[in-house]
Protein backbone atom coordinates (compact mmCIF):
# COMPACT_ATOMS: atom_id res chain seq x y z
CA UNK A 1 0.00 0.00 0.00
CA UNK A 2 1.25 3.66 -0.98
CA UNK A 3 1.65 5.53 1.83
CA UNK A 4 2.18 9.46 2.01
CA UNK A 5 5.31 11.22 2.22
CA UNK A 6 7.09 12.17 4.94
CA UNK A 7 5.70 15.77 6.36
CA UNK A 8 2.99 15.75 3.82
CA UNK A 9 -0.95 14.99 4.95
CA UNK A 10 -4.23 14.37 3.42
CA UNK A 11 -7.57 16.66 3.99
CA UNK A 12 -10.44 14.75 4.22
CA UNK A 13 -13.28 16.43 3.16
CA UNK A 14 -14.05 17.42 7.24
CA UNK A 15 -10.98 18.98 7.67
CA UNK A 16 -10.75 20.57 3.82
CA UNK A 17 -14.32 22.22 5.04
CA UNK A 18 -12.25 24.02 7.87
CA UNK A 19 -9.52 25.29 6.07
CA UNK A 20 -12.88 26.41 2.94
CA UNK A 21 -13.70 28.24 6.56
CA UNK A 22 -10.38 29.60 7.40
CA UNK A 23 -9.85 31.27 3.93
CA UNK A 24 -13.15 32.48 4.18
CA UNK A 25 -12.08 34.72 6.88
CA UNK A 26 -8.81 35.25 5.81
CA UNK A 27 -10.16 36.60 2.38
CA UNK A 28 -13.09 38.57 4.41
CA UNK A 29 -10.24 40.62 6.23
CA UNK A 30 -8.10 41.44 2.85
CA UNK A 31 -11.20 42.55 1.48
CA UNK A 32 -11.93 44.86 4.20
CA UNK A 33 -7.54 46.36 3.98
CA UNK A 34 -8.42 46.54 0.36
CA UNK A 35 -5.61 43.93 -0.57
CA UNK A 36 -6.62 41.55 -3.53
CA UNK A 37 -5.20 37.87 -3.97
CA UNK A 38 -2.08 36.64 -6.33
CA UNK A 39 -1.56 33.69 -7.54
CA UNK A 40 1.97 32.52 -8.67
CA UNK A 41 3.71 29.05 -9.42
CA UNK A 42 4.32 26.63 -6.91
CA UNK A 43 7.78 26.60 -8.24
CA UNK A 44 10.89 28.94 -10.13
CA UNK A 45 13.48 29.18 -11.14
CA UNK A 46 16.30 28.12 -8.60
CA UNK A 47 18.00 30.47 -8.36
CA UNK A 48 15.54 33.22 -7.49
CA UNK A 49 14.96 31.63 -4.31
CA UNK A 50 19.33 32.11 -3.57
CA UNK A 51 19.15 35.79 -4.38
CA UNK A 52 15.99 36.78 -2.77
CA UNK A 53 15.67 34.66 0.40
CA UNK A 54 19.82 34.30 0.53
CA UNK A 55 22.18 31.30 -0.34
CA UNK A 56 23.17 30.76 3.37
CA UNK A 57 19.53 30.64 4.57
CA UNK A 58 18.72 27.17 6.04
CA UNK A 59 15.43 27.41 3.90
CA UNK A 60 17.76 27.28 0.66
CA UNK A 61 21.27 25.85 1.90
CA UNK A 62 18.92 22.81 3.49
CA UNK A 63 15.33 23.07 3.20
CA UNK A 64 14.66 23.34 -0.41
CA UNK A 65 13.28 20.60 -3.21
CA UNK A 66 15.14 21.50 -6.06
CA UNK A 67 15.16 19.67 -9.47
CA UNK A 68 16.63 19.76 -12.87
CA UNK A 69 13.87 19.32 -15.26
CA UNK A 70 13.90 17.64 -18.76
CA UNK A 71 15.05 20.91 -20.52
CA UNK A 72 18.04 20.93 -17.84
CA UNK A 73 16.71 24.03 -16.06
CA UNK A 74 17.14 24.03 -12.33
CA UNK A 75 13.55 24.43 -10.68
CA UNK A 76 12.86 24.60 -6.86
CA UNK A 77 9.42 23.94 -5.52
CA UNK A 78 8.69 27.53 -3.49
CA UNK A 79 9.89 27.50 0.35
CA UNK A 80 7.96 30.50 0.73
CA UNK A 81 6.18 33.47 -0.99
CA UNK A 82 7.80 36.17 -1.30
CA UNK A 83 10.43 35.31 -3.61
CA UNK A 84 7.63 34.62 -6.33
CA UNK A 85 5.49 37.29 -5.65
CA UNK A 86 8.28 40.02 -6.11
CA UNK A 87 9.39 37.96 -9.15
CA UNK A 88 5.54 38.72 -10.72
CA UNK A 89 5.42 41.93 -9.49
CA UNK A 90 8.47 42.77 -11.07
CA UNK A 91 8.11 40.81 -14.15
CA UNK A 92 4.28 42.20 -14.76
CA UNK A 93 5.29 45.66 -13.71
CA UNK A 94 3.26 46.08 -10.89
CA UNK A 95 5.50 49.25 -9.81
CA UNK A 96 4.17 50.88 -12.92
CA UNK A 97 0.66 50.10 -12.36
CA UNK A 98 -2.05 53.03 -11.65
CA UNK A 99 -2.29 52.51 -8.11
CA UNK A 100 0.89 53.00 -6.97
CA UNK A 101 0.72 50.63 -3.79
CA UNK A 102 0.09 47.38 -4.95
CA UNK A 103 -1.46 45.55 -1.87
CA UNK A 104 -1.62 41.64 -2.57
CA UNK A 105 -1.91 38.78 -1.18
CA UNK A 106 -1.42 34.95 -1.34
CA UNK A 107 -3.00 31.09 -0.14
CA UNK A 108 -1.29 28.09 -0.58
CA UNK A 109 1.13 25.37 -0.38
CA UNK A 110 4.76 25.93 0.33
CA UNK A 111 7.62 22.85 0.82
CA UNK A 112 10.69 22.52 3.20
CA UNK A 113 12.84 20.08 3.72
CA UNK A 114 12.49 20.53 7.33
CA UNK A 115 12.47 17.68 10.67
CA UNK A 116 8.26 16.97 10.82
CA UNK A 117 6.74 17.43 13.83
CA UNK A 118 3.45 18.70 15.02
CA UNK A 119 2.63 22.02 13.07
CA UNK A 120 5.84 21.61 11.15
CA UNK A 121 5.75 19.62 7.72
CA UNK A 122 7.20 19.54 4.49
CA UNK A 123 4.25 20.53 2.34
CA UNK A 124 2.21 23.36 4.41
CA UNK A 125 -0.06 26.02 3.28
CA UNK A 126 0.37 29.70 4.08
CA UNK A 127 -1.74 32.37 4.00
CA UNK A 128 0.46 35.20 2.85
CA UNK A 129 0.53 39.04 2.41
CA UNK A 130 2.92 41.60 0.56
CA UNK A 131 2.12 45.44 0.20
CA UNK A 132 4.75 47.13 -2.26
CA UNK A 133 5.81 51.10 -3.30
CA UNK A 134 5.73 52.63 -0.20
CA UNK A 135 8.46 53.05 2.48
CA UNK A 136 6.03 54.90 5.16
CA UNK A 137 5.82 53.20 8.59
CA UNK A 138 2.51 53.50 8.34
CA UNK A 139 2.57 50.39 5.56
CA UNK A 140 4.38 48.43 8.46
CA UNK A 141 1.91 49.40 11.05
CA UNK A 142 -1.08 48.23 8.74
CA UNK A 143 0.67 45.11 7.97
CA UNK A 144 0.59 44.07 11.50
CA UNK A 145 -2.45 45.40 12.04
CA UNK A 146 -4.01 43.03 9.06
CA UNK A 147 -2.46 39.76 10.99
CA UNK A 148 -3.31 40.82 14.54
CA UNK A 149 -7.03 41.40 12.75
CA UNK A 150 -6.95 38.22 11.13
CA UNK A 151 -6.52 36.91 14.27
CA UNK A 152 -9.62 38.70 16.07
CA UNK A 153 -11.86 37.70 13.15
CA UNK A 154 -10.72 34.24 14.39
CA UNK A 155 -11.29 35.02 17.65
CA UNK A 156 -7.70 33.73 18.72
CA UNK A 157 -6.91 35.49 22.16
CA UNK A 158 -3.77 34.00 23.74
CA UNK A 159 -0.83 35.50 21.46
CA UNK A 160 1.78 38.04 21.82
CA UNK A 161 2.87 40.09 18.89
CA UNK A 162 6.78 40.29 18.97
CA UNK A 163 8.11 43.40 17.00
CA UNK A 164 11.98 44.60 16.63
CA UNK A 165 13.84 46.80 13.87
CA UNK A 166 16.87 45.73 12.13
CA UNK A 167 17.41 48.84 10.29
CA UNK A 168 18.70 49.97 6.84
CA UNK A 169 21.96 49.35 5.18
CA UNK A 170 23.70 51.15 7.31
CA UNK A 171 22.36 49.71 10.62
CA UNK A 172 22.51 46.71 9.20
CA UNK A 173 26.15 46.76 8.31
CA UNK A 174 27.25 48.36 11.97
CA UNK A 175 25.73 45.56 13.52
CA UNK A 176 27.08 42.78 11.61
CA UNK A 177 30.40 44.08 12.45
CA UNK A 178 29.70 44.16 16.06
CA UNK A 179 28.36 40.69 16.20
CA UNK A 180 31.14 39.61 14.70
CA UNK A 181 34.06 41.19 16.85
CA UNK A 182 31.52 40.15 19.65
CA UNK A 183 31.58 36.46 18.49
CA UNK A 184 35.20 36.00 17.68
CA UNK A 185 36.34 33.51 20.37
CA UNK A 186 33.19 32.33 21.44
CA UNK A 187 31.96 30.84 18.31
CA UNK A 188 33.74 27.65 19.34
CA UNK A 189 31.14 26.55 22.08
CA UNK A 190 28.45 26.88 19.13
CA UNK A 191 27.67 23.74 16.53
CA UNK A 192 29.27 23.34 13.52
CA UNK A 193 26.71 25.20 11.11
CA UNK A 194 27.40 28.02 13.10
CA UNK A 195 30.88 27.60 12.47
CA UNK A 196 30.12 28.03 8.87
CA UNK A 197 27.69 30.97 9.38
CA UNK A 198 30.38 33.03 10.79
CA UNK A 199 32.27 33.22 8.19
CA UNK A 200 29.57 33.28 5.68
CA UNK A 201 26.36 35.09 7.38
CA UNK A 202 26.86 36.29 11.06
CA UNK A 203 23.60 37.60 11.33
CA UNK A 204 21.80 33.81 10.71
CA UNK A 205 23.87 32.69 14.19
CA UNK A 206 21.09 34.34 15.97
CA UNK A 207 17.93 31.79 14.72
CA UNK A 208 20.48 28.84 15.08
CA UNK A 209 18.01 26.02 15.81
CA UNK A 210 20.53 24.38 17.93
CA UNK A 211 22.11 27.50 19.94
CA UNK A 212 19.95 29.73 20.33
CA UNK A 213 19.36 29.24 24.09
CA UNK A 214 22.66 29.15 24.63
CA UNK A 215 24.43 31.82 26.79
CA UNK A 216 26.59 33.51 24.14
CA UNK A 217 23.74 34.07 22.26
CA UNK A 218 21.44 35.18 24.55
CA UNK A 219 24.25 38.36 25.40
CA UNK A 220 25.13 39.10 21.72
CA UNK A 221 24.41 42.39 20.90
CA UNK A 222 21.17 43.56 19.75
CA UNK A 223 20.29 45.39 16.28
CA UNK A 224 18.49 47.81 18.11
CA UNK A 225 21.71 49.49 19.48
CA UNK A 226 23.11 49.97 15.69
CA UNK A 227 19.88 51.72 14.39
CA UNK A 228 20.61 54.49 12.93
CA UNK A 229 18.93 58.25 12.66
CA UNK A 230 16.78 57.74 10.30
CA UNK A 231 16.08 53.68 11.36
CA UNK A 232 15.30 54.70 14.71
CA UNK A 233 12.93 57.49 13.69
CA UNK A 234 11.64 54.98 11.11
CA UNK A 235 11.04 51.92 14.35
CA UNK A 236 9.14 54.43 16.36
CA UNK A 237 6.70 55.36 13.77
CA UNK A 238 5.87 52.07 13.52
CA UNK A 239 5.19 51.64 17.10
CA UNK A 240 3.33 54.83 17.59
CA UNK A 241 1.01 53.77 14.69
CA UNK A 242 0.53 50.72 16.34
CA UNK A 243 -0.37 52.44 19.46
CA UNK A 244 -2.91 54.84 18.05
CA UNK A 245 -4.63 51.58 16.27
CA UNK A 246 -4.59 49.94 20.53
CA UNK A 247 -2.42 47.16 18.77
CA UNK A 248 -0.56 45.24 21.73
CA UNK A 249 2.78 44.22 20.93
CA UNK A 250 6.43 43.89 22.81
CA UNK A 251 9.58 45.03 21.65
CA UNK A 252 11.39 42.15 20.78
CA UNK A 253 15.03 43.14 20.66
CA UNK A 254 16.00 39.46 19.90
CA UNK A 255 14.22 39.35 17.00
CA UNK A 256 16.03 38.47 13.45
CA UNK A 257 14.12 36.15 11.68
CA UNK A 258 15.14 33.74 9.52
CA UNK A 259 15.67 34.90 6.13
CA UNK A 260 18.10 37.27 4.57
CA UNK A 261 16.18 40.07 2.45
CA UNK A 262 14.56 41.93 5.85
CA UNK A 263 15.07 45.66 6.66
CA UNK A 264 14.07 47.51 9.04
CA UNK A 265 11.04 46.33 10.61
CA UNK A 266 10.79 42.52 11.91
CA UNK A 267 7.70 41.03 13.77
CA UNK A 268 6.20 37.74 14.51
CA UNK A 269 2.99 36.40 16.30
CA UNK A 270 3.61 33.36 18.95
CA UNK A 271 0.51 31.73 19.96
CA UNK A 272 0.39 30.55 23.53
CA UNK A 273 -0.89 26.99 22.98
CA UNK A 274 0.96 23.90 24.53
CA UNK A 275 -0.42 21.54 21.94
CA UNK A 276 2.32 23.24 19.77
CA UNK A 277 4.89 23.29 21.13
CA UNK A 278 8.08 24.97 20.11
CA UNK A 279 6.70 25.38 16.61
CA UNK A 280 3.58 27.92 18.18
CA UNK A 281 5.03 30.73 15.94
CA UNK A 282 2.04 31.35 14.29
CA UNK A 283 2.78 34.38 11.65
CA UNK A 284 6.40 36.18 10.73
CA UNK A 285 6.75 38.94 8.56
CA UNK A 286 8.65 42.23 8.14
CA UNK A 287 10.20 44.89 5.41
CA UNK A 288 12.09 44.07 2.75
CA UNK A 289 13.33 47.21 0.89
CA UNK A 290 15.98 46.07 -1.63
CA UNK A 291 14.21 42.83 -2.15
CA UNK A 292 12.75 43.97 -5.52
CA UNK A 293 15.69 46.23 -6.70
CA UNK A 294 17.86 42.56 -6.17
CA UNK A 295 15.84 40.55 -7.92
CA UNK A 296 16.57 43.05 -10.80
CA UNK A 297 13.52 45.59 -10.71
CA UNK A 298 13.63 49.16 -9.96
CA UNK A 299 14.42 50.47 -6.41
CA UNK A 300 10.83 49.61 -4.55
CA UNK A 301 10.27 48.84 -0.63
CA UNK A 302 7.93 46.06 0.33
CA UNK A 303 6.64 44.43 3.64
CA UNK A 304 4.51 41.30 4.08
CA UNK A 305 3.68 38.71 6.70
CA UNK A 306 3.13 34.74 6.05
CA UNK A 307 0.86 32.99 8.58
CA UNK A 308 1.32 29.14 8.54
CA UNK A 309 -2.22 27.67 8.40
CA UNK A 310 -2.20 24.47 9.86
CA UNK A 311 -0.77 26.07 13.14
CA UNK A 312 -3.96 28.73 12.81
CA UNK A 313 -5.96 25.72 12.43
CA UNK A 314 -4.43 24.00 15.80
CA UNK A 315 -5.07 27.26 17.12
CA UNK A 316 -8.73 27.18 16.04
CA UNK A 317 -9.32 23.86 17.11
CA UNK A 318 -7.85 24.67 20.74
CA UNK A 319 -11.11 27.13 20.86
CA UNK A 320 -13.13 24.44 19.36
CA UNK A 321 -13.73 26.39 15.97
CA UNK A 322 -15.33 23.49 14.56
CA UNK A 323 -16.44 24.89 11.43
CA UNK A 324 -19.61 24.65 9.36
CA UNK A 325 -22.09 21.44 10.13
CA UNK A 326 -22.23 19.59 6.76
CA UNK A 327 -25.42 19.39 5.71
CA UNK A 328 -27.90 18.70 2.90
CA UNK A 329 -30.67 20.18 1.87
CA UNK A 330 -32.51 17.75 0.41
CA UNK A 331 -32.25 13.63 0.25
CA UNK A 332 -34.17 12.44 -2.46
CA UNK A 333 -35.48 8.91 -2.00
CA UNK A 334 -36.54 6.84 -5.35
CA UNK A 335 -38.32 3.76 -4.66
CA UNK A 336 -38.23 1.84 -7.94
CA UNK A 337 -36.80 1.50 -11.04
CA UNK A 338 -39.67 3.65 -12.93
CA UNK A 339 -39.51 6.45 -10.63
CA UNK A 340 -35.92 6.78 -11.34
CA UNK A 341 -36.50 9.39 -14.20
CA UNK A 342 -38.70 11.55 -12.29
CA UNK A 343 -37.12 11.61 -9.07
CA UNK A 344 -33.70 12.63 -11.29
CA UNK A 345 -35.71 15.68 -13.16
CA UNK A 346 -37.19 16.79 -9.78
CA UNK A 347 -33.63 16.45 -8.05
CA UNK A 348 -31.82 18.09 -10.95
CA UNK A 349 -35.40 20.97 -10.75
CA UNK A 350 -33.94 21.53 -6.60
CA UNK A 351 -30.45 21.76 -7.83
CA UNK A 352 -30.88 24.60 -10.20
CA UNK A 353 -32.64 26.38 -7.61
CA UNK A 354 -29.98 26.13 -5.23
CA UNK A 355 -30.48 23.55 -2.87
CA UNK A 356 -27.63 21.34 -1.96
CA UNK A 357 -28.91 17.98 -2.85
CA UNK A 358 -27.64 14.33 -2.68
CA UNK A 359 -29.74 10.92 -3.97
CA UNK A 360 -28.83 6.94 -3.60
CA UNK A 361 -26.70 5.00 -6.79
CA UNK A 362 -26.89 1.65 -5.11
CA UNK A 363 -30.71 1.10 -5.79
CA UNK A 364 -30.97 0.80 -1.95
CA UNK A 365 -34.37 0.21 -0.32
CA UNK A 366 -36.51 2.20 2.11
CA UNK A 367 -34.56 1.42 4.86
CA UNK A 368 -30.90 2.01 4.27
CA UNK A 369 -32.14 5.19 2.19
CA UNK A 370 -33.08 6.60 5.79
CA UNK A 371 -30.15 5.59 7.22
CA UNK A 372 -27.90 7.33 4.23
CA UNK A 373 -30.54 10.80 4.86
CA UNK A 374 -29.27 10.35 8.31
CA UNK A 375 -25.42 10.34 7.66
CA UNK A 376 -25.68 12.90 5.15
CA UNK A 377 -27.43 14.96 8.32
CA UNK A 378 -30.65 16.25 5.63
CA UNK A 379 -32.70 18.11 6.53
CA UNK A 380 -35.41 17.49 4.29
CA UNK A 381 -36.12 13.82 2.64
CA UNK A 382 -38.48 13.40 -0.55
CA UNK A 383 -40.20 9.99 -0.69
CA UNK A 384 -41.40 9.33 -4.07
CA UNK A 385 -42.35 5.51 -5.29
CA UNK A 386 -45.42 3.85 -6.99
CA UNK A 387 -47.89 4.96 -5.38
CA UNK A 388 -46.66 8.70 -5.44
CA UNK A 389 -45.94 8.56 -8.62
CA UNK A 390 -49.32 7.18 -9.75
CA UNK A 391 -50.72 10.52 -7.86
CA UNK A 392 -48.79 12.78 -9.00
CA UNK A 393 -47.43 13.58 -5.25
CA UNK A 394 -44.67 13.49 -3.10
CA UNK A 395 -43.87 12.72 0.26
CA UNK A 396 -41.50 15.22 2.07
CA UNK A 397 -40.27 14.54 6.01
CA UNK A 398 -39.11 17.39 7.63
CA UNK A 399 -36.10 15.67 9.19
CA UNK A 400 -36.31 18.41 12.18
CA UNK A 401 -40.01 18.65 13.14
CA UNK A 402 -40.14 15.05 12.09
CA UNK A 403 -43.53 15.75 10.45
CA UNK A 404 -44.35 14.02 7.06
CA UNK A 405 -46.47 15.90 4.38
CA UNK A 406 -47.67 14.99 0.97
CA UNK A 407 -47.74 17.49 -1.33
CA UNK A 408 -47.95 17.67 -5.49
CA UNK A 409 -44.85 16.84 -6.97
CA UNK A 410 -44.27 20.37 -8.59
CA UNK A 411 -44.19 22.42 -5.15
CA UNK A 412 -41.17 20.54 -4.22
CA UNK A 413 -38.94 22.85 -4.83
CA UNK A 414 -41.13 25.74 -3.31
CA UNK A 415 -41.94 23.92 -0.34
CA UNK A 416 -38.60 23.31 1.07
CA UNK A 417 -37.38 26.72 -0.05
CA UNK A 418 -40.46 28.42 2.41
CA UNK A 419 -39.75 26.05 4.65
CA UNK A 420 -35.87 26.87 5.32
CA UNK A 421 -36.86 30.41 4.67
CA UNK A 422 -39.97 31.21 7.28
CA UNK A 423 -40.02 27.68 9.49
CA UNK A 424 -42.83 28.96 11.27
CA UNK A 425 -45.19 29.06 8.05
CA UNK A 426 -46.25 24.76 8.70
CA UNK A 427 -48.89 23.81 6.63
CA UNK A 428 -50.95 20.48 6.93
CA UNK A 429 -52.78 20.67 3.68
CA UNK A 430 -50.39 21.50 1.43
CA UNK A 431 -51.12 18.77 -1.03
CA UNK A 432 -54.26 21.53 -2.38
CA UNK A 433 -53.13 24.06 -4.62
CA UNK A 434 -54.87 26.68 -3.48
CA UNK A 435 -52.53 26.48 -0.20
CA UNK A 436 -50.77 29.84 0.40
CA UNK A 437 -47.75 28.83 2.06
CA UNK A 438 -46.59 26.46 0.02
CA UNK A 439 -47.30 29.00 -3.31
P1 LIG B 1 8.61 32.27 7.67
O1 LIG B 1 8.81 32.75 9.04
O2 LIG B 1 9.67 31.41 7.09
O3 LIG B 1 8.40 33.57 6.78
O4 LIG B 1 7.24 31.51 7.55
C1 LIG B 1 6.04 32.12 7.97
C2 LIG B 1 5.19 31.14 8.76
O5 LIG B 1 5.01 29.93 8.02
C3 LIG B 1 5.83 30.66 10.06
O6 LIG B 1 5.64 31.59 11.10
C4 LIG B 1 5.07 29.38 10.31
O7 LIG B 1 3.83 29.64 10.93
C5 LIG B 1 4.84 28.85 8.91
N1 LIG B 1 5.81 27.79 8.57
C6 LIG B 1 7.10 27.93 8.20
N2 LIG B 1 7.67 26.73 7.98
C7 LIG B 1 6.72 25.80 8.23
C8 LIG B 1 6.67 24.37 8.18
N3 LIG B 1 7.72 23.65 7.80
N4 LIG B 1 5.52 23.76 8.51
C9 LIG B 1 4.42 24.47 8.88
N5 LIG B 1 4.41 25.83 8.94
C10 LIG B 1 5.53 26.48 8.62
C11 LIG B 1 8.18 33.53 5.44
O8 LIG B 1 7.92 32.53 4.81
C12 LIG B 1 8.18 34.89 4.82
N6 LIG B 1 7.98 34.73 3.36
C13 LIG B 1 7.12 35.78 5.42
C14 LIG B 1 7.09 37.14 4.83
C15 LIG B 1 6.24 37.57 3.88
N7 LIG B 1 7.90 38.11 5.12
C16 LIG B 1 7.59 39.17 4.40
N8 LIG B 1 6.60 38.84 3.62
Amino acid sequence: MYQKMKGTYDLLPEQTRKYQQLEKVIRNVSKIFNYNEIRTPIFEATNLFHRGVGETTDIVSKETYTFTDRGKRSNTLRPEGTAGVVRSYIENKLYAAKIPVQKLYYVGPMFRYERPQKGRYRQFLQFGAEAFGSSSPMLDAEVISYAVSILRALKIKDVTVHVNSIGDDESKQKYREALVSYLDGKVDTLCSDCHNRFKTNPLRILDCKIDKDSDVLKNAPKPVQYLTESAKEHFDNVIKYLEAMEIDYIVDESLVRGLDYYTHTVFEVNAHLDSLGAQNTICGGGRYDNLVESLGGPKTPGVGFAFGMERLMFALESINFLGEPEYLHLYMMVLGEEQKEEGMKLLNRCRLGGLISDIDFLDKGMKPQFKLAANLKARFIAIYGEEEQKQGVINLKDQESGEQITIKKEKLYNKIITELMNPSSNCTDCAEESCDSCE
